[in-house]
């Protein structure tokens, strides 16, 4: 859990505040803009931006508070994109730099000191848990996955929280 990281993503996204309207449009426009080669594979784009932006906000969010589903959302949408395209992480990578850039630039000077960096902290964990991922085969891992969550649950419900 990076606690500091947390705390400043967060008052970074209120001092986002209303400027997140038109962001998804914003970034999915820049992002094709650099990878042109991209823009046949969107069937939905309007959709799929929308929910791409909000669920890598909340991938990094959950990164840095340590939350147990990131891994999970991470191996799902990479599962996801496989039936689209052959992504790298580098794709990823770009898409989360460009995320944080456009969140910066839409908040101009409001945006706190450090907020950028505290998010890229979470964007490269996050990344080498995509490239992870990408080496491993998913069945397996989602397995592995499931099981450790319910030994988790069996512990907890054992009533031992100490993990
Ligand atoms: C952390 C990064 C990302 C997350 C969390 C994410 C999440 C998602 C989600 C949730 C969808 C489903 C949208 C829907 O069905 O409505 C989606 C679709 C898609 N994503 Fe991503 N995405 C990420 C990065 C990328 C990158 C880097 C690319 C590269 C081009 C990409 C390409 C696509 C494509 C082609 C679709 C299908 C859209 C369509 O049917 O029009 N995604 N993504």
């Amino acid at each position: 859990m990076s606690k500091d990281d947390h705390a400043l993503m967060e008052a970074s996204l209120i001092a986002l505040g209303d400027a997140h309207d038109g962001m998804a449009a914003e970034l999915f426009e820049r992002y094709i803009a650099a990878h042109p080669h991209y823009a046949p594979v969107f069937i939905h784009p309007e959709a799929a931006q929308e929910r791409m932006t909000r669920e890598t906000l909340e991938a990094m969010m959950g990164q840095a508070a340590g939350e147990w589903w990131v891994e999970s959302t991470v191996i799902n949408f990479v599962d996801l994109h496989n039936n689209y395209a052959d992504f790298t992480s580098e794709d990823y990578r770009e898409w989360f730099d460009l995320t944080i850039d456009t969140m910066a630039k839409r908040t101009g000077n409001d945006w706190p000191k450090g907020a950028s960096a505290a998010w890229q902290r979470q964007a490269n964990r996050l990344v080498e848990m995509i490239t992870r991922i990408g080496r491993v085969p998913l069945s397996g891992l989602q397995l592995a996955h499931t099981q450790q969550q319910i030994e988790r649950k069996a512990h907890r419900d054992s009533g031992d929280d100490t993990e």
